[in-house]
């Protein structure tokens, strides 16, 4: 069937994955050398380094000379990361809200982080992890998944992209908009940017490990502290370090307790939590560990926030993949609503949950999903005349964007909820083992 032979071609050409890296690795190596034990542990730091030697030197360098490259940007882009110098009030760095500590989330338990040249403007997301980022497919409006060997022709809809609306498609792209955001790190212009990071010393250092290329102009030097941080965001020992209890699991070197066992069941029957329909649990058929997520845009109908400032504004409503923050699917209301699976690894380090940090403890994330239906009066406000605002941060007209698989499968108030209570606390427990650095017990 041509059609679905193309549509991997598309699929697979869109797809941040090994292969392209291979094939980067492949151009530089010179030869058909063979690869490292395991691509996804030193594959991706070397992808990008290699894709800026092959827009500076025209190619031709050996593939040791790549790496160290690599591990000398990515060195810079940690020291960049964590400098304050970069921002337009000089007090805040990406660290600021993307806390080393914490998985890369924040330290504190605000929905929304304190930014801008005075550092008094709110930001209106809050913000999500940077780990487990090095797969995420560029944003798509039709995705077909490849793991779905049988029916290719599967079209999974909005998915993909960085940002919880998908609005960014690689970790350099992404890093310009805390950059020059007036409510992140306000800095007025890529120039900026620029001159600081030179005052700073980091241009030298950066012309230095990209020589012969020669980084003149300001777009030159912006780029490159903005490729620095992109290849340290892709180091494998600190970002996607699959070092989790869960990890050891289903590596046979760890049992799960018995409640964090019947919280795995749960967390995948579809008639109960059915969370890993979205959230998915299983390797790859490529043998990749989970992402706990399939990276999908989709849309669960929280409440709204008013802990975020811009809430206020009854008119402001964050509609994730069709604005305002993005703007290219502006013209798509079928799109309203709709926010990024992210991945639930690490999650339980996390104090806000969602996009709009709505709630502060993983148990309520997690019982949000069992009772939103049968209990809707415990998550969203009470009008004046006793009847519950559901959906209150949805515009009506968008409501049938909303997910309609389960658990949120038509439940009436006062039905079964989709998980007891006991079901619920087992998740948590679950969710629990996916937090790296588990040291087994001697
Ligand atoms: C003031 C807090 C703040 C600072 C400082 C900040 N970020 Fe973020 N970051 C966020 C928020 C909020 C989001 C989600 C944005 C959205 O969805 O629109 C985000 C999203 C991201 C994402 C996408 C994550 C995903 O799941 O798709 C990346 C990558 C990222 N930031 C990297 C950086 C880098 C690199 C820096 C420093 C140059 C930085 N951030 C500085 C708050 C911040
Ligand atoms: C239909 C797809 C889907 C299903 C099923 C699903 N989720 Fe989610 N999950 C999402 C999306 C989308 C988000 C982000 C929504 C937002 O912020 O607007 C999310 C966010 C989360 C978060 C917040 C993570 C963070 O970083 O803030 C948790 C926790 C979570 N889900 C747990 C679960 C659990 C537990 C289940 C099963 C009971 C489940 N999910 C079922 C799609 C799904």
């Amino acid at each position: 069937m041509p059609m679905a032979s193309d549509m991997r071609v598309t699929k697979h050409a869109r797809k941040l994955t090994k292969s392209t890296i291979l094939a980067a690795l492949l151009v530089f190596g010179g030869a058909q050398t063979a690869l490292p034990d395991d691509l996804t542990t030193a594959g991706n730091a070397t992808g990008a380094a290699t894709e800026m030697a092959a827009a500076t030197t025209g190619g031709g360098m050996s593939r040791a000379t790549v790496y160290a490259q690599a591990k000398a940007l990515s060195a810079i882009g940690a020291r960049l990361f964590l400098d304050p110098r970069l921002s337009g009030s000089g007090k805040l760095a990406c660290s600021s809200c993307h806390d080393p500590a914490h998985a890369f989330a924040p330290a504190n338990g605000l929905a929304v982080q304190m930014g801008g040249v005075n550092m008094h403007q709110p930001g209106v997301r809050a913000v999500p992890t940077l780990m487990y980022l090095q797969v995420v497919p560029q944003f798509s409006e039709h995705y077909f998944d490849n793991e779905d060997e049988a029916d290719e022709s599967v079209d999974n809809g909005p998915t993909g992209g960085l940002t919880w609306d998908g609005r960014a498609d690689s970790k350099s792209d992404q890093a310009r908009i805390p950059l020059l955001s007036n409510f992140e790190m306000a800095n007025v212009s890529a120039d900026a940017v620029a001159d600081a990071a030179e005052k700073a010393g980091y241009i030298a250092e950066l012309q230095q490990i990209l020589a012969p290329a020669v980084l003149g102009t300001k777009t030159q030097k912006f780029d490159a502290v903005l490729k620095a941080l992109e290849v340290y965001q892709q180091d494998p020992a600190t970002f996607y370090p699959y070092s989790s209890k869960y990890d050891a699991y289903l590596a046979g070197k760890a049992v799960l307790t018995p409640q964090e066992q019947r919280g795995l069941t749960a967390f995948s029957d579809p008639d109960k939590g059915n969370c890993s329909s979205c959230h998915i649990s299983d390797r790859a058929n490529d043998g990749t560990p989970p992402q706990f997520t399939d990276f999908g845009l989709i849309a669960i109908g929280l409440p709204r926030n008013m802990a975020i400032p811009a809430n206020k504004d009854p008119a402001y409503v964050d509609l994730g993949v069709c604005g305002p923050l993005r703007t290219d699917m502006k013209d798509h209301p079928d799109y309203c609503g709709l926010f990024k699976t992210p991945t639930l690894r690490n999650v339980a380090t996390r104090k806000t949950f969602f996009h709009n940090g709505i709630f502060h403890t993983l148990r309520d994330a997690v019982a949000f999903y069992a009772t939103r239906d049968s209990d809707p009066g415990r998550w969203y406000p009470h009008r004046a005349d006793g009847t519950i605002a559901k959906f209150n941060d949805l515009p009506q007209r968008y409501w049938p964007n909303l997910n309609s698989d389960p658990p949120f499968d038509g439940r009436k108030p006062g039905d079964k909820p989709a998980l007891t209570d006991a079901e619920t606390d087992d998740i948590v427990a679950f969710l629990q083992t996916l937090t790296d650095g588990y040291r087994p017990a001697q």
